[in-house]
């Protein structure tokens, strides 16, 4: 699966977007180090605190498809804009859970909603100093 064929999937996941209060719409494709692939929508609420972003709806899937610790790869498209849809704090936390079981630097793409812009980058730069599972390990 191709770096493009992975923003195409996530472009098309962000057509399943449940966001009838912010209608930012966003999808989410994650691909194991087998070559599998989840994929995920933001889902919102009424009660608004209670959305979910698409990174943790598709980290979901993965939990369930194939486990956390083979996710390899994750793209990112949200918005209608040329700005570029990086995750959200909260996400990055969890994209970092991901990549400290897999021992990967999980690398994320990110793109803009009008298709026009795709951003590379890994999950250590986007929360460097992160603290993770790796922080709980008991020393040895
Ligand atoms: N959103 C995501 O799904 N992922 C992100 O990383 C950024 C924000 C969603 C949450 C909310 O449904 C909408 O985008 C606007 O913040």
């Amino acid at each position: 699966m191709t770096d493009e064929q992975l923003i195409a999937l996530a472009r098309e996941a962000a057509l399943k977007a449940y966001a009838p209060y912010s209608r930012f719409h966003v999808g989410c494709a994650i691909a194991s180090v087998d070559g599998d692939v989840v994929t995920g929508a933001n889902m919102e609420n009424a009660c608004y605190r209670l959305g979910v972003c698409a990174e943790q709806s598709a980290l979901s899937a993965a939990q369930h498809a194939f486990g956390l610790h083979k996710v390899a790869r994750i793209a990112v498209v949200g918005g209608t804009g040329e700005v570029a849809c990086t995750p959200c704090g909260g996400c990055r936390q969890a994209i970092l859970e991901a990549a400290q079981l897999s021992g990967q630097d999980v690398e994320i793409l990110c793109g803009s909603g009008d298709g026009s812009s795709v951003e590379r980058h890994s999950i250590s730069e986007l929360i460097p100093f992160g603290f993770g599972p790796a922080n709980l390990e008991p020393p040895a």
